[in-house]
């Protein structure tokens, strides 16, 4: 454990095997599902028009639809997506029913593991060095030094979830976003 935290960083290949792994539901994943989707990543990102934004995908690389997302995720739920970048993002289920207007990015702001959503606490818990984050991504708990990224998520006329930058002021800390 020491020498992991000593190597002071996460390597970008690890952070994503780590999304593959929670992506894909755990380890008893065939190897040759592994390697599908871990390419996944090295797919040129599809267009995503001028300002629209870039549409979410899910652990197969399909677009995230808005209806057969809701309905297999419900209220409250946090689940994850590849995001901006191919970063994994939870896309959020309000107390509505909708597909809440921001995603989180579950990069951890310490060393860059990915940050499982614990929904019996409500909460984010990052097993690599114990930083915990509210269930908007506000870090409430380090060694992480800041929240977790936002993006803005919006639904379009043909029900894809897009996700584009959030460059606007952080809501959840009224300081502008660092990750721009
Ligand atoms: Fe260190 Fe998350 S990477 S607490």
């Amino acid at each position: 454990v020491r020498a992991a935290a000593a190597a002071g960083e996460v390597p970008d290949m690890n952070k994503r095997n780590i999304m593959n792994l929670i992506l894909l539901g755990g380890v008893g994943a065939p190897a040759s599902g592994m390697l599908g989707a871990y390419a996944l990543f090295f797919v040129p990102k599809s267009a995503g028009g001028s300002g629209g934004g870039q549409v979410a995908k899910d652990a197969l690389g399909n677009d995230v639809k808005s209806n057969a997302w809701l309905a297999t995720h419900g209220k409250g739920d946090h689940s994850l997506v590849q995001g901006l970048k191919g970063d994994p993002t939870y896309l959020v289920v309000t107390a509505e029913g909708k597909v809440e207007n921001y995603g989180i990015n579950a990069v951890c702001t310490h060393l860059g593991c990915v940050v499982p959503w614990v929904a019996a606490e409500n909460k984010f818990k990052c097993p690599c060095h114990g930083s915990q984050y509210d269930s908007t991504g506000k870090k409430i708990r380090g060694p992480a030094p800041l929240s977790l990224a936002l993006a803005h998520a919006n639904v379009d006329d043909a029900d894809n979830v897009l996700l584009s930058a959030w460059t606007e002021t952080d809501f959840r800390t009224g300081e502008k976003p660092w990750w721009k």
